[in-house]
């Protein structure tokens, strides 16, 4: 045993010996032979056992003799979910030290929006409009995870999500898939850096793919139906940008899609996945999505879903067993060729060999935890994510000089709670609360501090009369509301998308007091705010805020910074108008101001067709609350001037638009300058509007900047449901600071 390993390191000896010699070896080439070496040396049990992902096993030590053998025997590929460093560090010695042929494991973990340093849920941190940030974030948690010894993320998610009633939206970057994938890039960027070796990365995973955040009625895990022109155009756009990234591996999702299992689908991991997009990483499977092959109804059994999975392109079993409890047999038997295998493996093989495991498969535990940098960018993510939604009056900037802050609500002081879904590795203790944060600032003799609910569901109101005591004997009043973490995320979706508990009742009953109130909404959920508005001056989304969600509203709720974030996604005003989103499709009956009759206004007996047809609702119109990229700042931006280097382009021209930005309030600030386009005719009906670009610009009062983007004629291709094409014709283009901007122009393709 111990000779086969001595064998491989020798071999692993000379090719790079050759490589040091020779400049035409390349890295990938070293890479190859080096997979290829170890290969020829696995047993099918060897081959088998790196597609298999352990699970479930006690993560406290001395490790269980039986996973011990496994590990040993080299029947595990990867372990997810071991949290001690110890364990990790334990596991990693038996693969590396003690197995057949050393080959070190992946250690994979959920490390989503931070690892020990935890970043505004990911939600927010696409509110941001800044992808340079998004991967910082990402440079960090990365930092944090592999000095601990975790070395793949299940992340970044990349689901779009025109459902706010789906959960794990909170995961997603929002609607939008030209967002969602500059986000995506960002993140893969951040965890994988320029070289997977490099101490700094762990290998990233792009999920789910495809097409889970289109569950039906957003309802978690519910069937998916989505026409080719919305798979290609939409869902699948940001994940064709994460392969182009060099994203390490792929999961796949748990949904039905058009009929398929996601996690058994050909067409869409075997066809496009790996063969038209050539993808060189492997994919692994979502959690027991090949057991699922069975429950969908989709499999007979654990062979036949092992069959379909390892068909469709699935290379790593993630807790089923199915891999090892059925390739061998279903070679044996001659239902799926070894190369099948071979192909797998090689992937697995080549993200170890890339993340250089073969050198050091252990912990990098130089690397430092929350240092003072980490704590910097959350800060900084807590400011550019925090949307302002209201802002009567101009209550906000705080003043510093009010004597008295009335400081109210259960997210107040719930270090654990804003901390959001998908924390693993967060310790409460380390969260900066608003209380703590706002006691920071003015001094805790100024703050006023009752949290009226206990925790976010409390129905019972027996601490409603000290908060409003507290709100009365105050200057001004700040509201921390929202949700426990738990009530976000995965298999926590909501068909009522209000404030839990006795949260509305609070609101109210400290609106009647009169006080100047600010309201700030701690949640990976959007909630129906519009009551809201009419009881509160100043409206701030703040979502889940992570580890530096205190200090990060202290500097926007007392002027130190302005907010800039914007909507990632549209917020309705009602459930029933979901889905709503901003670029749908355009409708032969488009509705307007004129053509909505509400409800109330219709005379009685009114003829069927007197009111005209257009696409509204009675009730609620056709305009949500908020739209796609809206958010205020304590200043105004005026945009003027949009000019186009060229008014006619060909299909090899590149076009420059430009605008002025001007700031015309009082004080500093960032704004995100959003450029869309309409494509007015197209071979298939086009969406009203697309965002094409973004760009965040900083303006001192008064100061005027120009912004410029380009646009290339790949920007305005799109899938027509048999191929991808550019049709000419003409488009217009807006500047402005949300999906509503006006400031246009035109252009036209020959
Ligand atoms: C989720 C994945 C996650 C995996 C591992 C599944 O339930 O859908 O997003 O990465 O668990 O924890």
């Amino acid at each position: 045993m111990r000779k086969t390993k001595l064998h491989i390191i020798f071999i692993f000896g000379i090719i790079m010996a050759f490589a040091c010699d020779s400049s035409k070896f390349s890295k990938e080439m070293i890479t190859e032979l080096k997979v290829d070496s170890l290969l020829q040396e696995m047993t099918i049990e060897e081959k088998i056992g790196q597609m298999n992902q352990l699970m479930n096993f006690v993560d406290s030590m001395p490790l269980d003799p039986y996973f011990y053998d496994l590990i040993k025997q080299g029947k595990v590929g990867s372990a997810i979910n071991v949290f001690s460093p110890e364990m990790i560090q334990e596991m990693q010695r038996i693969a590396f030290e003690e197995s057949r042929l050393g080959i070190p494991l992946l250690i994979g973990r959920d490390v989503i929006h931070g690892y020990r340093t935890i970043f505004p849920v990911n939600i927010g941190l696409a509110a941001t409009f800044n992808p340079e940030l998004v991967m910082e974030t990402a440079q960090i948690a990365a930092m944090e995870a592999r000095s601990e010894g975790v070395n793949w993320t299940f992340a970044p998610m990349m689901d779009i999500s025109r459902d706010p009633r789906w959960g794990r939206m909170v995961e997603s970057s929002g609607e939008d898939p030209y967002l969602t994938e500059q986000i995506a890039i960002a993140s893969v960027r951040g965890f994988q850096g320029n070289d997977l070796s490099n101490k700094n990365s762990i290998a990233a995973t792009a999920k789910h793919y495809v097409g889970y955040g289109a569950a039906i009625g957003g309802r978690d895990y519910n069937t998916t139906l989505i026409p080719e022109t919305e798979l290609r155009n939409i869902y699948l756009k940001p994940f064709k940008a994460a392969v182009q990234e060099n994203v390490a591996s792929i999961m796949s999702g748990f949904n039905e899609l058009n009929g398929v299992p996601t996690s058994g689908n050909v067409y869409t991991i075997r066809n496009i996945l790996k063969s038209e997009w050539g993808f060189k990483g492997f994919v692994v499977s979502d959690w027991a999505s090949i057991k699922n092959l069975q429950v969908h109804g989709y499999a007979k059994d654990s062979l036949d879903a092992a069959q379909k999975a390892i068909q469709a392109g699935v290379d790593m079993d993630m807790c089923s067993n199915y891999y090892s409890e059925n390739l061998k047999q279903l070679i044996e038997q001659g239902i799926i060729e070894e190369e099948l295998i071979d192909d797998a493996v090689r992937r697995i093989l080549t993200v170890k060999v890339e993340l250089g495991l073969f050198e050091n498969p252990y912990a990098t535990s130089e690397n430092e935890l929350l240092t003072e940098k980490a704590l910097d960018v959350a800060k900084k993510a807590v400011i550019q994510s925090t949307v302002l939604l209201q802002n009567k009056n101009d209550v906000l900037p705080l003043s510093k000089n009010n004597k008295k802050v009335a400081v109210i609500g259960p997210l107040a002081n719930a270090p654990y709670e804003q901390m959001g879904t998908w924390v693993f590795d967060g310790n409460e203790e380390n969260s900066v609360t608003p209380l703590a944060a706002i006691q920071e600032y003015l001094g805790a003799d100024r703050v006023n501090y009752a949290p009226g609910l206990e925790i976010s569901r409390s129905l019972d109101k027996k601490g409603f009369n000290k908060a409003i005591n507290a709100a009365r004997n105050s200057d001004v009043v700040l509201l921390f509301m929202g949700d426990e973490s738990i009530l976000t995320g995965e298999a926590h979706s909501r068909a009522m998308l209000t404030l839990p508990g006795s949260q509305n009742e609070l609101i109210h009953a400290i609106s009647q007091l009169g006080k100047p109130t600010v309201l700030v909404i701690m949640t990976g959920v959007i909630h129906m705010v519009e009551p809201y508005l009419k009881e509160v001056d100043a409206l701030f989304y703040g979502w889940h805020p992570g580890t530096m969600g205190g200090p990060g509203y202290v500097d926007l709720l007392f002027g130190l910074e302005s907010p800039s974030a914007k909507l990632p996604m549209t917020f309705p005003r009602t459930e029933g108008q979901i889905p709503i989103y901003y670029n749908h499709n355009r409708t032969g009956h488009p509705p307007s101001d004129e053509s909505w009759v509400k409800m109330y206004d219709i005379p009685v007996k009114a003829w069927q067709t007197s009111l005209g047809n257009t696409s509204h609702y009675l009730d609620f119109g056709f305009e949500p609350l908020f739209e796609f990229g809206f958010g205020l700042s304590y200043t105004e931006f005026n945009y003027s001037d949009i000019k186009l280097s060229k008014n006619v382009i060909s299909n090899k021209d590149s076009l420059i638009i430009t605008a002025k930005i001007k700031n015309i309030g009082g004080v500093q600030a960032e704004d995100v300058a959003q450029l869309y386009i309409r494509d007015l005719v197209g071979s298939i009906v086009r969406p009203v509007k697309e965002l094409k670009r973004f760009k965040r610009v900083r303006l001192n009062p008064g100061e005027e900047k120009i912004v410029e983007f380009t646009l290339y004629p790949e920007d305005l291709k799109f899938h027509n449901g048999e191929q991808w094409v550019i049709e000419s014709g003409e488009f217009h283009v807006w500047v402005g600071n949300s999906s509503k901007a006006s400031l246009r122009s035109e252009f036209e393709l020959k």
